[in-house]
C-alpha cells in the first residue's frame, strides 16, 4: 500500500484574529503546520503537498524548503496554491496534478491540527486498507461537538454520512462522534469524484461530502476512533494554542527524562522541538531552551533561563542567564544574570558571573570575568581575569573595533579598553584605566589613559 499526502492550510484562521495566518502560528518552535508537516513526512511515500492560499508567501518564506515536483527528492514539502478559499473540497482538488496517480491512496490532513501522531494516522490507514475502503475517516467523540461535521451511522453502526455543523438539522446537532478533519481515500476514485462535488448550502466544496458520494456509488466507507481526542484537537484560537502547546510540552519533556535528563518542574520546563540534552543533564524551573539548541551531559541549566540556537558542551552550569548564538566549551559557568549574545564563544572552563555581557567574542579557556563586564569585538586568549566593570569600547559611531587581550593578562577593575587595541600576554592592567594603546606583553599599564609604567615581576618558579 503507497500514500501520498494532501495538507490543506489554505484558511486564514479569522478566530485567532491575527494578522499572521492561523498554521503559522508557533508551538515549541515550529510553525503549528510544520508539526502536521513533519508527521506526514513519516507516513508518506512522496513528499506531502501543502496547500497554501491566505498570505502563501509569508507562508512559504517561513516554511522553506518546496516547489519541488511532487515526490521530487530534496524537498520536504511541496507547494499548491489555491487561490480563492472555496472549501476543504476544493483545496483537496488543487492537489491533483501534484499528486494523482502517485500513491494507491491519498491522506487529507488538515494544517490546524498540530497533534496528530503518526502512529494513529498509520493505524487509520492500515484500517482503511484492511476493509477494503473507498473513503475512510478519522473520527472522535470531543466534550462539545459544537461546529463539527457530525458522522452519521446506520443502525448497524456503519458510516453513512458527515453532515457539516453549518447545515446541520437539530437532530443531527445531537450526534456525539464527529470527523477530525482527517480523511483517506482511493487514489483512483477520489479525483473524479472531487470534480463531481456540488457546493453545499453555504456556497463551500466540502470534502466530507465524498463520504455521501462513496455511499450512493455503493463504496465501502469506514470509521475510525481516535484513542485520545486532544490528538486530533483543532487549533482554531488562542485558548486551543495554549492547550495545545501544553500537550506538546508534556510530550517533550516526557521524551527528554525518559532518556535520562532530569525536568525538576515539567509545567515550567519549556523545551523547543529541535532541542537536544545529554544524559544526566538537569533543566530547573522556568528555563527555555529554544532553536537549535544542543546542551551535552552532566549541566545544569537554570533556573531562570532562556537558551535558544545555543551549542553547550558537558559539564556547564547556566544559572538564570539568558544565551544567544553562543557556544560553550566544557565546564563552563555562567551567572547569576549573564548575557550571552550571537558570537560569543566560552572556552573550557571559563567562568562568567553576574551582569556580564559577551557578544562577537571568544574567551580562552580558564578565563574569569566575575563581575559588571562587557566584552564585544574580542579575543581574549587562556587564563585571563578579568576585573569587575571592565568594558571593551568596540564602537567609535561608525566602526566595530577589536581588542585583543594575550593569555594570563590582568585587567584590573573598571578598565576600558578604547579599541583597536591589543594587550599582551602576561600584561598586567592597573584598575580604573583607560587603555587607548597596545599593552606590551608582561608590562604593567595604569592611569587615564594608560601608560606603560613597568614590568610584571616573573614569580620565581619551583625549584628544577
Ligand atoms: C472541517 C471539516 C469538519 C471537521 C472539522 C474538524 C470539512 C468540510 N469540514 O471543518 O467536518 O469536523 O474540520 O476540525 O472538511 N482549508 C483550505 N481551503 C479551503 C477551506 C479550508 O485549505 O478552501 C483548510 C483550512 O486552512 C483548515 C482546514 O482546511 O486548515 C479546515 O478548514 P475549515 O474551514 O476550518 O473546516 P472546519 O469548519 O473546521
Amino acid at each position: 500500500m503507497s500514500v501520498c499526502v494532501a495538507v490543506l492550510a489554505a484558511g486564514q484562521g479569522t478566530r485567532m484574529r491575527s494578522e499572521r495566518p492561523k498554521v503559522l502560528h508557533e508551538l515549541a518552535g515550529w510553525p503549528m503546520v510544520r508539526h502536521v508537516l513533519e508527521t506526514a513526512r513519516q507516513v508518506a511515500d512522496f513528499a506531502p503537498a501543502l496547500v497554501i492560499g491566505y498570505q502563501a508567501d509569508l507562508v512559504r518564506q517561513t516554511l522553506g524548503d518546496g516547489d519541488g515536483e511532487a515526490g521530487s527528492p530534496g524537498h520536504r514539502w511541496h507547494y499548491v496554491f489555491q487561490p480563492q478559499q472555496l472549501g476543504t473540497g476544493h483545496a483537496l482538488l488543487q492537489c491533483e496534478g501534484a499528486l494523482a496517480g502517485l500513491a494507491d491512496n491519498v491522506l487529507a490532513l488538515v494544517g490546524d491540527i498540530p497533534l496528530i501522531q503518526a502512529e494513529t494516522l498509520r493505524r487509520m490507514l492500515r484500517r482503511h486498507q484492511e476493509v477494503g475502503a473507498t473513503v475512510t475517516v478519522l473520527t472522535f467523540v470531543p466534550d462539545k461537538a459544537e461546529g463539527y461535521g457530525r458522522i452519521v451511522r446506520d443502525s448497524a453502526g456503519r458510516v453513512i454520512g458527515i453532515v457539516e455543523d453549518k447545515v446541520a438539522t437539530d437532530e443531527q446537532k445531537a450526534i456525539g462522534e464527529v470527523n477530525s478533519g482527517i480523511l483517506c481515500f482511493r487514489d483512483d476514485w477520489v479525483w473524479s469524484a472531487l470534480k463531481s462535488l456540488q457546493a453545499s448550502a453555504v456556497g463551500e466544496y466540502f470534502l466530507t461530502d465524498l463520504v455521501a458520494a462513496a455511499m450512493e456509488q455503493g463504496l465501502h466507507v469506514e470509521g475510525v476512533v481516535v484513542d485520545d481526542p486532544l490528538e486530533v484537537l483543532g487549533v482554531d484560537d488562542r485558548v486551543r494554542l495554549a492547550a495545545a502547546a501544553q500537550v506538546l510540552r508534556q510530550r517533550l519533556n516526557e521524551k527528554w527524562m525518559r532518556a535520562g535528563v532530569t525536568i525538576a518542574d515539567p509545567a515550567a520546563t519549556y523545551l523547543d522541538m529541535e532541542v537536544e540534552l545529554g544524559q544526566d543533564t538537569i533543566i530547573l524551573p522556568n528555563t527555555h531552551v529554544q532553536g537549535a539548541t544542543r546542551i551535552g551531559r552532566r549541566c545544569v541549566i537554570g533556573p531562570n533561563s532562556v537558551i535558544t540556537d545555543c551549542q553547550i558542551g558537558d559539564d556547564c552550569h547556566v544559572k538564570a542567564s539568558f544565551a544567544e548564538q553562543a557556544v560553550l566549551e566544557d565546564g563552563v559557568d555562567i551567572g547569576p544574570f549573564a548575557h550571552l549574545r550571537s558570537g560569543a564563544h566560552l572556552a573550557r572552563g571559563v567562568h562568567m558571573g553576574n551582569f556580564g555581557e559577551v557578544k562577537r567574542s571568544y574567551l580562552g579557556p580558564g578565563t574569569k570575568m566575575g563581575h559588571f563586564s562587557y566584552i564585544g569585538d574580542a579575543v581574549v586568549g587562556a587564563d585571563v581575569n578579568i576585573g569587575a566593570g571592565t568594558v571593551t569600547c568596540n564602537y567609535d559611531g561608525k566602526r566595530k573595533n577589536k581588542t585583543v587581550i594575550g593569555d594570563r593578562a590582568f585587567i584590573g577593575s573598571d578598565t576600558m579598553l578604547v579599541a583597536p587595541v591589543e594587550v599582551g600576554a602576561g600584561a598586567r592592567i592597573g584598575a580604573g584605566s583607560v587603555v587607548t594603546h597596545d599593552v606590551p606583553p608582561d608590562s604593567v599599564a595604569y592611569g587615564v589613559p594608560a601608560r606603560v609604567r613597568g614590568q610584571v615581576e616573573q614569580e620565581e618558579g619551583p625549584e628544577p
